[in-house]
C-alpha cells in the first residue's frame, strides 16, 4: 500500500505546503506522503517540468502526490502527459476547493454540484493515469443529500485512495467536522480513505482513527502549528514516549522557516507576510489570551515581528510547547495571504 495503515500525510495547502516547508518537515520528522498544493490546469496552462522537479527534490524520500484541479479533460490530458515522465507516486484530483471564483467555474468543490461532469472527468482520469489516483473531496456542496451518490461515483470510478474533508464546501473550514461521514466512506469504499478536517494532535489522530476506522489521516493546519506532529504520531504508534518541544524550539522553527523560504532575499513586506502566515498557526498554542497572536499580527516591520517572537518565546525558553491549540483562538492566514 502506498500509504501505511494509520499513516499520517501532509495536506495540500495553497501557498503553504510548498517545497521549503517539506524540507523543514524532512528534518523534524516527515509525514507518510506529501500532497502538492493544487495546480489549476486549463486550456492555457500545462503543469511545468521545473515545478515538478523542485517538488520531487524537496520531497526527498517521502512519496509525492501531485494535485491537479480542472474541469477539462483535454487540459488534464496535457498535464498528465508531462506528469507521466516523473516518479511521483500518484495523482490527486481536487473536488473540494471552496473558493467562489473556483467553484463557480465548476472546478474544485463546484464539481460536487455537477456529478455527471465529475463522473466523466474521473472516467477520463482513470483511463489516462494508471498509477495511484486519489480524489480529495468534501461531504457535499451545501448539504449532504448527495453523499451516497458521491460515494457510488467514486467506487465506480475505480480510484485508489480518497481523502474526505468532513465538511461541506459551504462550511469552508469552520464548524465541527462531521466524521460520521468518514465512518460511512471507510465502511463502504473498497479503497483506503483518509480522514481530514481539524485533526489537531496525536490524541485527536487516535480518536478519529478509532471512531471512523479510516485508513489514515491528512493533517493541514496543525502541521504548521506543530511541525513535530508526524514524529510524535510515529513515536506514539511505536509505544514510545515523546518529549514536547520547547518555546525555544518554536523560535528555532520560525528561524528555519525564514531561511527555508529564503525570505532574506525578499522584500520586507513579502517576508513579513510570509512569516505572519505561518506564525498565525503557531500563535494558537502560545498563550490562551492570544496576546502573542495579536502582537505578531500587528507587527509593522520584521524587526518588530522578531522582537515580539523573542519576548514571547525566549523569556522562558524551556517551557513546553503544547501540542494542542487553545480552542478560543483562530488563525487567519488568508488575511496575510491577501495582504
Ligand atoms: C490556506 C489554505 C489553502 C488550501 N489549499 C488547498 C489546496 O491547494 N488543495 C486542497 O485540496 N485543499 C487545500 N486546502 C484545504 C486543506 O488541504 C484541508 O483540507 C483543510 O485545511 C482542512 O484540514 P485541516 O483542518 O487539517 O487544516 C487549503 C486550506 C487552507 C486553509
Amino acid at each position: 500500500m502506498f500509504i501505511p495503515e494509520h499513516g499520517a500525510v501532509l495536506a495540500p495547502m495553497r501557498a503553504l505546503t510548498q517545497p521549503p516547508f517539506w524540507r523543514i518537515l524532512n528534518q523534524y520528522g516527515p509525514p507518510d506522503a506529501y500532497f502538492s498544493e493544487f495546480v489549476r490546469v486549463h486550456e492555457n496552462y500545462v503543469i511545468e517540468p521545473p515545478w515538478i522537479e523542485e517538488a520531487l527534490q524537496a520531497a526527498g524520500s517521502v512519496p509525492l502526490w501531485i494535485q491537479l484541479m480542472g474541469n477539462s479533460l483535454k487540459a488534464l490530458t496535457a498535464s498528465i502527459r508531462v506528469l507521466k515522465r516523473y516518479p511521483i507516486v500518484g495523482l490527486d484530483f481536487n473536488v473540494g476547493c471552496p473558493v467562489p471564483k473556483i467553484y463557480k467555474k465548476q472546478t474544485g468543490g463546484g464539481l460536487l454540484k455537477d456529478l455527471s461532469l465529475l463522473k466523466t472527468l474521473l472516467a477520463g482520469l482513470r483511463e489516462l493515469w494508471t498509477k495511484p489516483l486519489c480524489v480529495k473531496f468534501r461531504i457535499g456542496f451545501n448539504s449532504t443529500e448527495d453523499f451516497d451518490k458521491i460515494l457510488d461515483l467514486l467506487i465506480e470510478s475505480h480510484i485508489d485512495l480518497a481523502t474526505l474533508h468532513a465538511r461541506t464546501v459551504s462550511d469552508l473550514y469552520k464548524g465541527q467536522p462531521r466524521y460520521e461521514y468518514v465512518t460511512q466512506a471507510a465502511h463502504r469504499c473498497p479503497f483506503p480513505v483518509l480522514a481530514n478536517g481539524s485533526i489537531e494532535s496525536v490524541e485527536s489522530i487516535e480518536r478519529v482513527i478509532q471512531q471512523t476506522h479510516c485508513w489514515g489521516v491528512m493533517l493541514g493546519r496543525s502541521a504548521f502549528r506543530n511541525p513535530w506532529i508526524f514524529s510524535q504520531w510515529k513515536s506514539f504508534k511505536a509505544n514510545q514516549t515523546f518529549t514536547l518541544p520547547t518555546l525555544m524550539d518554536v523560535y528555532q522553527y520560525l528561524q528555519d522557516l525564514f531561511l527555508a523560504f529564503q525570505l532574506d532575499k525578499k522584500t520586507e513586506i513579502t517576508a513579513l507576510g510570509c512569516m505572519k502566515r505561518f506564525t498565525n498557526f503557531v500563535g494558537l498554542s502560545i498563550d490562551a489570551s492570544g496576546t502573542f497572536l495579536e502582537k505578531m499580527r500587528t507587527a509593522p516591520t520584521l524587526k518588530t515581528f522578531w522582537s515580539v517572537c523573542k519576548r514571547h518565546l525566549l523569556q522562558q525558553p524551556n517551557t513546553p510547547y503544547s501540542d494542542k491549540p487553545f480552542p478560543q483562538l483562530h488563525a487567519y492566514p488568508n488575511k496575510e495571504l491577501q495582504g
